[in-house]
């Protein structure tokens, strides 16, 4: 029987952060759920509920505009912004990952990429008008945090959008202990620099935060 992938993921990230290398876990255990020695991480083949239901009460229309899912995992929301018309990249640092992305969505319309939060590449900077970050920030520890913090928002083009989930502590500081390192409200303050404004900062239930920043379009 499969292992249990959340506690594969404790030994692995445990591992992976103290030989220095944070992010080089996600692709071994993506590759450990295909290969059914654990469970798939991440699965779901339904968008986020947190962005549904944002999405659904501000009627968002992606028509002529262009979407970005960070750490887009096996590919649910990114699939999500592409039925709301956007034109739709996705990215992951984990080629297991993207691979299975592409692998279950055949003619998809999305644009998955392997690449780094952390290296982004130039053509993407300032390029997207909505950005979705969903639970890969809070993966990480600090550092790269900040740094990764730094990339989400060098993603959000003038008059766009960037939408955010993690787990949240109510804490002053972020969880020393994790994945996940539930993040703090100064932490999710922070998405607001470099020109990003905070639009909604909400503590919502199973103990996430949900929050919406803008970059001006003037
Ligand atoms: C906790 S999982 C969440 C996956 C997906 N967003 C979801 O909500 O199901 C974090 C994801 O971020 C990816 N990731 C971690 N560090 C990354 C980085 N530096 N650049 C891009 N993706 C990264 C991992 O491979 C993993 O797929």
């Amino acid at each position: 029987m499969a292992r249990d992938w959340d506690e594969r993921a404790d030994e692995l990230a445990a591992q992976a952060i103290s030989d220095g290398a944070p992010t080089s876990w996600f692709d071994r255990l993506y590759a450990e759920g295909c290969s059914g020695v654990v469970g798939m991480p991440w699965d779901r083949s339904q968008p986020a509920p947190q962005l549904r239901e944002w999405a659904e009460s501000q009627a968002v229309d992606g028509s002529g505009r262009r979407a970005v899912v960070v750490g887009c995992g096996l590919g649910a929301d990114a699939e999500y912004l592409a039925s709301l018309g956007f034109d739709t990249a996705a990215f992951d640092v984990a080629p297991t990952a993207v691979r299975v992305a592409q692998d279950r969505h055949p003619g998809s319309a999305v644009d998955y990429r392997v690449a780094d939060l952390l290296d982004l590449p130039g053509e993407w900077l300032g390029a997207f008008d909505l950005v979705v970050e969903i639970y890969t920030v809070q993966a990480l520890p600090d550092p790269p945090r900040s740094e990764a913090v730094r990339g989400v928002r060098s993603l959000v083009a003038r008059g766009g959008t960037l939408f955010v989930v993690e787990f949240r502590t109510d804490g002053e500081s972020d969880a020393t202990t994790g994945p996940p390192f539930a993040l703090s409200r100064g932490r999710l303050l922070s998405f607001a620099d470099d020109g990003l404004e905070q639009v909604e900062l909400s503590a919502v239930e199973g103990q996430h935060w949900r929050a919406v920043f803008r970059r001006p379009s003037g």
